[in-house]
């Protein structure tokens, strides 16, 4: 066998060396060969000895090809899958960490293997989720939980937190105790996101049920209230103190009424009527109204260059706005600042993209207030919109504030723009279409009401006192009304003598029998029989049901008694035409 040519040539360097013992080399010669020599000496002798050993070493091959195939797909796996792979080795607290893997959790990318603490106060992992993950690493070390698996926020360097998904699984010595943990870090910020998008609008949809729901009840016992009131002050118009003490209550009532509107108008569930709104007056009528609260600390700077111009929407909203962006602003200046409010015209020329939206191109008014306070932290100005989202301690702030200022805005077809800088303050700028200048509204003409003729009326609805308001308030009106609480027995009695009716008033939402099937039993009998529908939700899907049913007009809750007296006479009306019903 001929050995290689180092082999040969270390073998002539240790005799020409004359060294003492043995030198011992190895080479890898051929292809699955490895050859080993040993040179020694006997003693004083001048003879020397040469050993040589090979060996077949074509499995050692093979296994390390294999394990280089394997690298390799390790390697490109990892790249593939967009994640990053880490490694520590808990006994020299060491930890290797991928390129992506510094990427993912926002440490500048540098050599991949260093100490676990280096690693540690170089990840920015959002203060809230340190303990957490704490946590989880000592429970799965100490044995409790099958994996390691925890989903944690990471800081970006422009201050916003991105999601980020661990795996780990760890490698334990006979007494159990985690020796290395090994895993991977994935970016689920987009799932994240699209999570919470889907929870704000189921939390929406909970809300306008929730809305709805308070509205439909509310507005029964607001209807009590004042239609009871109403039908009081026919009767103490000669007592004065009477009368006084019932303007109180009527005023109490009408607030409650514009309460239960506003619940609604964020939920975009309110159909409140619109009419050009001078935004520029509101905007100086609130100031005026919050310039007595203002702390003296606070300056106020004002400008208003928008005149009359008017956007379509109800004033008291436009008023809601204002009140609620000024609160915030004052809130964010605990130390006093100044607080700018102030209206200007402006024509987009094409798109503009807003917080809210984007606005289509056109004339809006600008409404701009500004404080110079504390500013809105990067990582939190995208959900200052969403419900419930407050800075605030518990009690002091509810987080609808801006919410409802975003459903009202986007209501009146605009948008809200915020611009902001930490420790300097912000500028929320609400854009409302341009609908030119607020026509002089006519004083609404007060004219008799019209009054029955003793014609009967079957009148349903599940709320006893609302029955009873109803056939009082039709009684005063001049018909002849039955009631019933019950649509079963109201329909009961239909049934039983048809033709003793001129006219039905039903409730919409009624339990066993809703509006929609009541006017189904009545149209089956007396097709051409005027009936009106009372409902708390005129946008509601019953009232469709109604409409469909055969309704012929709708009069919304509470039911006061100009309403209901146009109504009826309408329905009752248009029965007499030759054509019917409308
Ligand atoms: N001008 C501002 N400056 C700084 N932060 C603001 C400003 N306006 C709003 N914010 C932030 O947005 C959050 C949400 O505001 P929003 O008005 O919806 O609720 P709130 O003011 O906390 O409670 P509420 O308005 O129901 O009393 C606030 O808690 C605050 O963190
Ligand atoms: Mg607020």
């Amino acid at each position: 066998m001929t050995t290689s040519p180092s082999l040969d040539q270390a073998l002539a360097d240790a005799l020409r060396r004359n060294e003492a013992l043995a030198h011992r080399n190895e080479s890898l010669s051929r292809e699955n060969v490895r050859l080993a020599a040993e040179l020694a000496r006997l003693g004083e002798s001048e003879r020397h000895f040469r050993t040589i050993v090979s060996t077949d070493i074509a499995d050692r091959k093979k296994v390390e090809e294999e394990l280089r195939a394997a690298e390799e797909r390790f390697a490109l796996a990892v790249a593939g899958s967009n994640d990053g792979i880490w490694e520590w080795d808990i006994e020299t607290n060491r930890m290797f960490m991928s390129e992506r893997a510094q990427a993912l959790f926002g440490v500048e990318i540098g050599p991949t293997i260093r100490p676990r603490a280096e690693w540690r106060s170089a990840i920015p992992l959002h203060p809230d989720d340190v303990e957490s993950q704490i946590d989880m690493v000592d429970a799965y070390l100490l044995g409790d939980g099958q994996s390691y698996e925890g989903e944690w926020r990471i800081r970006q360097p422009d201050g916003s937190y991105r999601w980020v998904r661990i795996l780990g699984l760890c490698v334990r010595n006979a007494s159990g105790r985690g020796t290395r943990l090994a895993g991977s870090v994935s970016d689920i910020d987009a799932r994240k996101r699209a999570e919470g998008a889907l929870r704000q609008s189921q939390r929406m949809e909970a809300i306008g049920t929730l809305a709805g729901g308070i509205a439909h009840d509310f507005n029964n016992i607001l209807g009590v209230i004042l239609g009871f009131g109403e039908m009081l002050a026919q009767k103490t118009k000669r007592n004065p103190g009477a009368t006084r003490d019932l303007s109180y209550i009527m005023a109490a009532g009408e607030r409650g009424r514009s309460l239960v509107e506003r619940i609604l108008a964020f939920s975009g569930a309110a159909c409140v009527e619109k009419s050009p709104v001078n935004v520029e007056r509101i905007c100086q009528e609130t100031m005026a109204l919050l310039s007595s609260t203002l702390p003296g600390s606070v300056r106020v700077a004002e400008h208003f260059d928008a005149g009359s111009a008017s956007t379509l929407g109800d004033a008291t909203q436009v008023h809601q706005v204002v009140m609620n962006l000024v609160t915030n602003a004052i809130h964010a200046m605990p130390a006093g600042g100044v607080l700018t409010v102030g209206c200007d015209l402006h024509q987009l020329h094409g798109e503009h993209d807003v917080a809210t939206g984007t606005l289509p191109a056109g004339r809006y008014i600008q409404l701009k207030v500004g404080d110079s306070g504390t500013g809105i932290p990067a990582h939190i100005v995208s959900r200052i919109f969403d419900p419930f989202f407050t800075t605030k301690e518990q009690g002091v702030g509810t987080g609808l504030g801006l919410s409802l200022v975003h459903g009202i805005v986007r209501e009146m077809g605009g948008g809200v723009e915020v611009e902001t800088t930490h420790g300097k303050g912000s500028t929320f700028t609400v854009w409302l279409p341009d609908v030119g200048v607020e026509a002089t509204r006519l004083p609404e003409v007060r004219t008799a009401l019209p009054r029955g003729q003793q014609q009967r009326i079957l009148v349903v609805d599940d709320e006893p006192a609302l029955v009873h308001l109803a056939t009082g308030t039709l009684a005063t009106l001049g018909y002849r009304p039955l009631g019933f609480s019950s649509s079963l027995e109201a329909v009961a009695r239909f049934e039983a003598t048809p033709t003793e009716f001129d006219a039905v008033l039903t409730d919409e939402r009624m339990p066993l029998m809703a509006g929609a099937d009541v006017i189904a039993a009545v149209r089956a009998l007396r097709p051409d029989i005027p009936i009106v529908l009372v409902t708390g939700d005129p946008s509601g899907p019953g009232v469709r049901r109604a409409m469909d049913a055969g309704a012929n007009a709708i009069v919304g809750k509470p039911v006061a008694a100009r309403d209901l007296a146009r109504a009826m006479a309408d329905a009752l009306a248009a029965q007499a035409r030759p054509d019917g019903p409308a």
